[in-house]
């Protein structure tokens, strides 16, 4: 018996095969179209594109594992959180979808504070309004394309719309709703008065379910498509960054994770909900039924990397990178790197902000710009692990997990800007292998989400901060807090 997890991710959808075991069995990724980037601040995919890639690795997993549909017992999904798919009636895709990242909301979001407050829309959903989330974005389109949003009948996110093209089911687990800004994330579900307050109809807004519960099974059609078979059940699942906890046991307090994608996300588990006053992390709902967590968010950690490399290291490999790197000093002669490249999250939550380079001199090389990027980015993850201090959250260690977080050299500049212990856990598949436990948990191979944890997720490798370096880091940590107030005012002007 295998247990399948769908990962609909931003650069491709990963399927991954787990056995009875929670062991990966086999994996396969279909890369997805490059997003649409026309304007600045603007990020979009073709949902159907999202389904292709899906219908592309399912094969691909089943065919490279050689199993047949037929033994897969259950599937579980976890995707990129807060992009708008809009439907109309007959289930068509209306326009693109605004992805995670897409920043073009400012407007919306001050509307929302001006038409409901901003301590209310706080009280309300646990969270200020962002241009990150889902509902600024729809109500972008209610502004800027009014004729797509007059034909709107359903508001998905990314792996709902591909669940939508497996199952026929209209369904929402309760960690990537609490994305959309219009969540009552303490009472896990749709908040009515954000609904009516703000004109939207509740009915846009599908049933929502815990990321362990079935909500659908595969249609013949689907099963055609895809060669699973008629009638496997799945799960409601979570939203990537819920998901990838769950496939790194942060699913009781004391750890936290960090993961090193395109964007980068410290993570923490919470009994009860707490949330910063000032919004700068996110309080969501967990994938863990009855419980909550806390994220802060760096928008472009492993981008910033994948930037370089693009625009000034074509063609050369992420090793090479990571190993000039190692051969910079520690705090790179005095050069920052800020990572705002698609604005900012945590902690300044600011669309407006920019990325750069600060403290260049003629005698820094190439070593010196990449080194600085990993620790732009490690210090930008250090702010959101200090906001989850602050609110109350117990932190004593740290799993790192993500593409940056394969980098032993990246790993250590965590742990001493961290001045944490980081370790990283057996299975590196993060999100997609979260997605497959909550299927397991769903469908009788666990009782519940932390005994799946507790018996599939180990700790491998562990490295400890180094005491020098973790004084020097601090140090250079503080110069950095200094550069984004410095600048705020000019990002303004660009
Ligand atoms: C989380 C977030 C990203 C996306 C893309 O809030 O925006 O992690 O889910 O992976």
């Amino acid at each position: 018996m295998y247990w399948l997890g769908i990962d609909v991710g931003t650069g491709g959808t990963r399927a991954l095969l787990l056995d009875e075991n929670g062991n990966v069995a086999a994996g396969c990724t279909e890369a997805h179209a490059e997003m649409q980037m026309q304007k600045p601040l603007w990020a979009e995919q073709d949902p159907d594109d999202w389904w292709r890639a899906t219908q592309a690795a399912i094969r691909g997993v089943l065919r490279e594992a050689q199993v047949d549909g037929a033994s897969i017992k259950g599937i579980g999904f976890s995707g990129q959180m807060h992009g708008l798919v809009m439907l109309d009636a007959a289930g068509t895709v209306i326009r693109p979808s605004l992805i995670w990242c897409d920043q073009r909301s400012q407007s919306q979001v001050d509307w929302i504070h001006s038409r409901i407050g901003r301590e209310r829309v706080i009280q309300l959903t646990a969270n200020p309004s962002i241009t990150g989330f889902t509902l600024p974005k729809l109500l972008w389109v209610r502004d800027n394309d009014p004729a797509s949003y007059d034909r709107l009948h359903t508001v998905l996110l990314p792996k709902d719309y591909v669940r939508f093209k497996l199952s026929g089911e209209l369904a929402q687990d309760v960690s990537d709703a609490s994305g959309t800004g219009v969540f009552d994330v303490a009472n896990r579900n749709w908040s009515r008065p954000m609904l009516e307050e703000l004109g939207l109809n509740p009915s846009w807004f599908p049933p929502v379910f815990e990321s362990s519960q079935l909500c659908g099974r595969i249609t013949t059609e689907a099963a055609v498509a895809t060669g699973l078979h008629p009638g496997t059940p799945m799960v409601a699942g979570a939203g990537d960054q819920a998901a990838s906890a769950v496939g790194n046991g942060i699913v009781e307090t004391g750890i936290a994770s960090c993961t090193l994608g395109t964007s980068g996300v410290v993570f923490a588990h919470m009994d009860a909900p707490a949330y910063d006053p000032g919004g700068r992390v996110h309080t969501f709902c967990h994938a863990v039924p009855g419980k909550w967590h806390v994220m802060g968010v760096t928008q472009g950690a492993g981008l910033s990397l994948q930037w370089f490399r693009n625009t000034l290291a074509p063609g050369e490999s992420y090793d090479s990178l990571m190993t000039q790197a190692a051969e910079a000093n520690l705090g790179s002669n005095g050069l920052f790197w800020l990572p705002y490249l698609m604005g900012e999250r945590t902690p300044h939550l600011d669309a407006a902000a920019r990325g750069g380079w600060i403290g260049i001199t003629a005698r820094h090389q190439r070593r010196d710009l990449i080194r600085s990027i990993i620790e732009g980015v490690s210090f930008s993850q250090k702010d959101c692990l200090d906001i989850i201090v602050e609110i109350g959250v117990e932190l004593i260690r740290v799993r790192a997990s993500g593409g940056g977080a394969k980098s032993l050299f990246w790993r250590q500049i965590l742990a001493d800007v961290f001045a944490r212990r980081v370790s990283t856990v057996a299975s590196q598949e993060g999100s997609a292998y979260g997605a497959g436990l909550l299927a397991m948990v769903g469908t009788g191979g666990f009782s519940s989400v932390t005994e799946a944890c507790s018996a599939c997720v180990k700790d491998t490798t562990m490295i400890d901060p180094r005491p020098r370096e973790s004084v020097s880091y601090s140090r250079q940590h503080e110069i950095y807090r200094t550069l984004y107030p410095t600048l705020k005012a000019t990002f303004r002007l660009l």
